[in-house]
C-alpha cells in the first residue's frame, strides 16, 4: 500500500484531533472573523468521539471514543458554543474505573478467562452513541450502532436517558426522515444463530416502533447506512461479513470478526418503504462504504449514489495508532459512485462519477432527497495521501467537477448544509463545519457560502476539540 509522509506541522494538527479533551458546558460566546448571514438563526449540534483516554487506558479506534455533543447557537451574527459529554454507562464506567467496560466497535474491556466465558452468553455491548445528532419529533438524540438512542437536552447538553431501544441488537447511526410522515426510517441488525437485518419505523411523537421488512442472513454485512428513494429502501451489502458465532466466540473486538469477500461482489436490494415487499436484486462490484448520498427514481430505473471504497482498509486506517503514523496510505480514499438498477438486468450498471474523494457526504436534504439532485459537499484529501480530511469539496453530482476550499493545516468536519431561507438554487445556502486550525491550535466553526466555496465567516473556540462525524442544524 502506497503511504505519503506528512510535513511535521501536519501531523500535529491530526495528532491534536485526536487528542481526549475534557468537556466546555458552559455556554460561551465565540469571537466571530467575517460576517455571518442575518438569516442564519437556529443550532448545529454535533456528535463524535471526543476522548479516547482515562487515566492512561486508551481504546484502539477512531470510533471508540466517547461521544461528545457540541452545540453551536446562531442568531443575529453572534455564535455560542457548548460541549458535554453523553452519561451513557460506558462513559461512566469509563471514567470512573479508568478501564473500558463494555465492548466498543475495535475495543473490548480486558476480561479473565472466567469473564470471557460469561461475555459469551451475556454480550455486553456499548451504549456509548457517538456518531450521530439529530433534533427528531421534539426530541435530540444521539446515535451509533449501538442498540439504543440516547436523549439529551439541547440547551444544556445533559443527558436526558436512552430515547429508544432498537428492536434488534444494533442499527445504522443514519436513519432517514419520512418528510410526510416525520417518521423515522432505520436498519437493524441481529447477531445470532438466526440472524437478520431488518427496517423499521419510529413514530416521532410516540417513539413506538414498526418493522417494515425482515432479512433472513446467516452471515450479516457490516451495514454504516443506507438508501432511500420516493418508493424504495435500498439494501446495499459489500461483501464484509460475520459469522454472527465469531463474535461471541472469538474473544476479537466486535469489527474484527468481519472478513471481505470481493470474490462474492455486492448486492442491492429494493425494499418497499410501505409492505416491505422485495422490489428486486442486482449484482454489482465489490468494494466497501460508510455513507450513502442519494437515490430516486427515473421511470422504472433506481439511481443510488454513494461514497464508494475499493476495499476494507480504511476500517484498518481509522485505528488511532495508523491516524497517528506519519505515512497515511494514499489508496485509502472513497469516491463517489453511481448504480442505475434496471427492472430485469441481474447486474446494476455503475460508474465512478468524479475523481475526487469525498467522504462525509452531505447533499440539500430536505429539497433533494429522494430526488435527482445536482451538488454534494463533503470532506476530502489530496491524491498525494498525506492529511485525510484537509479539504471541503463540493462535487457537481452530473459532471463530476469539484470546488475546493482548504487552508494549511487545518482539519474539516462534516459540512452541514444550510439551505438560505428565499433559495432559488439548490446551493443556495451556507456550509457549516466545525474544523481545527493546527498552527493556532484551537478550532473554530466554518462558515462557507455553498455556491462558490468562498469563507464567509469563522467563530474560534479559545482552544482545540475533535471535529467528530456528523450533526445537523435546526432553525430557530
Ligand atoms: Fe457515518
Amino acid at each position: 500500500m502506497a503511504t505519503a509522509t506528512r510535513p511535521d506541522q501536519s501531523q500535529q494538527t491530526v495528532n491534536l484531533a485526536f487528542e481526549s479533551h475534557y468537556d466546555m458546558p458552559r455556554r460561551t460566546e465565540l469571537p466571530v472573523r467575517g460576517e455571518l448571514p442575518t438569516w442564519l438563526a437556529g443550532q448545529l449540534l454535533r456528535n463524535g468521539p471526543g476522548r479516547w483516554k482515562f487515566d492512561g487506558s486508551e481504546v484502539n479506534h477512531w470510533f471508540d471514543g466517547m461521544s461528545l455533543v457540541h452545540s453551536f447557537d446562531i442568531a443575529d451574527g453572534r455564535v455560542h458554543y457548548m460541549n458535554r459529554f453523553i452519561e451513557s454507562r460506558a462513559y461512566k464506567q469509563f471514567r470512573s474505573s479508568g478501564e473500558l467496560s463494555l465492548s466498543e466497535f475495535a475495543s473490548d474491556p480486558c476480561r479473565t478467562r472466567f469473564q470471557r466465558i460469561q461475555s459469551v452468553f451475556r454480550p455486553q455491548v456499548t451504549d456509548n452513541p457517538a456518531i450521530n445528532a439529530m433534533k427528531f419529533g421534539e426530541h435530540h438524540i444521539a446515535l451509533s450502532e449501538t442498540p439504543m438512542a440516547y436523549e439529551f437536552d439541547p440547551t444544556t447538553l445533559e443527558t436526558v436517558g436512552v430515547a429508544y431501544e432498537n428492536p434488534d441488537t444494533f442499527a445504522t447511526a443514519h436513519p432517514h426522515l419520512d418528510g410526510a410522515s416525520g417518521e423515522l426510517l432505520n436498519l437493524s441488525c441481529k447477531f445470532g444463530p438466526r440472524s437478520s437485518q431488518s427496517f423499521f419505523r419510529v413514530q416521532p411523537d410516540t417513539l413506538a416502533q414498526m418493522r417494515i421488512a425482515r432479512l433472513k442472513r446467516q452471515h450479516p454485512t457490516y451495514q454504516h447506512s443506507f438508501g432511500m428513494s420516493g418508493r424504495w429502501l435500498i439494501f446495499t451489502e459489500f461483501p464484509f461479513r460475520v459469522n454472527p458465532l465469531d463474535i461471541l466466540r472469538s474473544g476479537r473486538p466486535f469489527i474484527e470478526n468481519f472478513e471481505f469477500h470481493p470474490e462474492e461482489g455486492t448486492k442491492i436490494t429494493l425494499i418497499d418503504r410501505e409492505t416491505g415487499a422485495i422490489g428486486g436484486e442486482w449484482q454489482a462490484e465489490p468494494g466497501f462504504c460508510f455513507h450513502h448520498v442519494n437515490a430516486w427514481e427515473e421511470g422504472e430505473d433506481v439511481v443510488v449514489d454513494l461514497c464508494r471504497f475499493e476495499d476494507v482498509s480504511i476500517v484498518e486506517n481509522l485505528y488511532l495508532e495508523k491516524i497517528r503514523e506519519a505515512g497515511y496510505p494514499e489508496d485509502s480514499a472513497a469516491y463517489l459512485h453511481r448504480y442505475r438498477l434496471k427492472p430485469g438486468a441481474e447486474r446494476a450498471e455503475e460508474h465512478r462519477v468524479s475523481e475526487e474523494p469525498i467522504e462525509l457526504p452531505r447533499i440539500n436534504y430536505k429539497e433533494n432527497n429522494c430526488r435527482p439532485y445536482s451538488y454534494v459537499y463533503g470532506v476530502g484529501m489530496g491524491h498525494d495521501g498525506g492529511v485525510p480530511f484537509d479539504r471541503l469539496v463540493k462535487i457537481d453530482a452530473t459532471w463530476g467537477s469539484a470546488t475546493i476550499w482548504r487552508e494549511d493545516n487545518c482539519l474539516v468536519g462534516e459540512p452541514v448544509f444550510v439551505a438560505a431561507p428565499d433559495a432559488k438554487a439548490e446551493d443556495d445556502g451556507v456550509l457549516l463545519s466545525l474544523a481545527l486550525d493546527g498552527e493556532a491550535e484551537r478550532s473554530m466553526l466554518l462558515v462557507l457560502d455553498a455556491r462558490d466555496m468562498t469563507e464567509l465567516a469563522r467563530a474560534e473556540i479559545s482552544r482545540a476539540v475533535p471535529p467528530g462525524f456528523h450533526g445537523n442544524f435546526s432553525r430557530s
